[in-house]
């Protein structure tokens, strides 16, 4: 048996008629960027997201460069966020000028931790201009208590939500508890549709999610070269332009997304029954991701999206061995993130420094990401278990 890290043709069978139908439609109509089909996605979005307004932009990279251009960020700024993140969370702050400062991450959910940023913070240094939470893997940071520090301190929060959309946030309130969708928190909400997210396009593509439609209104111009009118620039923006074919093949995915997510949750729960029988987990080789938000939602599957899975990363002994041993043995397996960023080269050479970052440093050594697209069968997932053990039994270590 062979299990890929992620296969999108058992994805793509179904619909595949209705996606060529979009494409040649979008094709006929000669609007290829920008448009009615942006339009239509960017409302279907935005209302899926429970914000009030979506701004169809290129990749989540520009959608979090956007956002960062819209709040002014520049030049002797400072941004707080996580290191341990894709590189695009990073970049995007360099590219304004602006300097990141790291908090390290909560060592379960491998979110930025809040107390961390809290500690950052109240040492009072004025250049912090906005906060940057991570939503990785696909589980909200916390968002409660981020929310709270951000408005003490009157800080804008910029959710980096490109693996996280319709992950829910459990918020109390009046003795219940109100699921919150990613990107509905923060002054904006940035998502990525590079193929191997959960609402994933056949190309690059990006959203931002945005409560104030003033500031909608400032992104909207600022994706257009800050052109308002056209040829005239009041601000310095960039191409940051959604196409038209992706806009119309993503909103007829977006409508699937919700069965999507409860596969993959569903293939989240097999793991951990699988490795309960293997005692892997009691010897502390193997720890499953903690969907810790799970204990708030009335039913594991059909309920809220407290997860949605983008990746399925485990923390393990012998990380390399244990990858190179799946590799060998037919399953895809991944490691999400190396280096982390406060380690990469390009910030390193310009002299930054910070403080350490101990639960960042263990995670990037220690995480590995499984299969967990929700076209999986039992049997493979059976299977990627099986290989697990197998490399552990074969070590004597159990
Ligand atoms: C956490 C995170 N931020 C930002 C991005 C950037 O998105 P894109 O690849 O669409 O530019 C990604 C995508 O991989 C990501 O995982």
């Amino acid at each position: 048996m062979r299990v890929p890290l992620l296969d999108l043709s058992g994805q793509l069978g179904p619909i595949r008629e209705e996606i060529l139908a979009e494409i040649t439609r979008v094709m006929d109509s000669s609007m290829y960027i920008l448009g009615p089909d942006v339009a239509k996605f960017e409302k279907n979005v935005a209302a899926y997201c429970q914000a009030k307004r979506g701004i169809g932009v290129a990749s989540g990279t520009d959608a979090l460069l956007c956002a960062l251009m819209g709040l002014g960020i520049g030049p002797g700024d400072k941004v707080l966020t996580s290191s341990y993140t894709f590189f695009a969370t990073m970049g995007s702050i360099l590219r304004l000028g602006a300097t990141p400062v790291f908090a390290d991450i909560d060592p379960q959910t491998y979110n930025i931790d809040p107390e961390k940023i809290r500690a950052i913070l109240s040492q009072g240094d004025t250049a912090i201009k906005a906060i940057i939470p991570v939503h990785l893997y696909g589980q909200c940071a916390a968002m409660d208590e981020i929310m709270a520090i951000a408005a003490q301190y009157g800080l804008p929060v910029v959710e980096d939500a490109a693996q996280a959309i319709g992950a829910c946030f459990p918020v109390a309130e009046e003795g219940a508890v109100r699921w919150q969708r990613a990107g509905s928190f923060g002054a904006a909400g940035c998502f990525s549709f590079f193929p191997t997210k959960n609402l994933g396009g056949m190309g690059d593509g990006g959203m931002i999610t945005v409560q104030d439609e003033a500031f909608a209104e400032d992104l909207d111009v600022i994706r257009v070269h800050g052109g308002k009118p056209k040829y005239y620039h009041g601000v310095l923006g960039g191409n940051f332009r959604l196409d038209a074919i992706q806009a119309a093949i993503l909103d007829v995915k977006l409508r699937y997304l919700p069965d999507w997510h409860r596969g993959r949750r569903k293939n989240a729960q097999a793991y951990e029954s699988l490795f309960k029988d293997t005692g892997l987990l009691e010897k502390g080789l193997v720890t499953l991701p903690q969907a810790v938000y799970q204990k708030f939602a009335d039913h594991p599957v059909d309920g809220p999206d407290y997860h949605i899975y983008n990746q399925y990363v485990i923390r393990v002994q012998d990380r390399d061995a244990l990858r190179d041993y799946l590799t060998d043995h037919e399953v895809g397996a991944e490691i999400y993130y190396p280096v982390p960023l406060h380690r990469q080269e390009c910030l390193v050479k310009t002299g930054w420094q910070g403080p350490a970052l101990p639960e960042t440093d263990r995670a990037a050594a220690e995480t590995l990401a499984l299969p967990i697209f929700p076209e999986l069968s039992w049997e493979m997932l059976e299977f990627v278990v099986a290989q697990v053990m197998g490399f552990y039994q074969g070590r004597g270590m159990i």
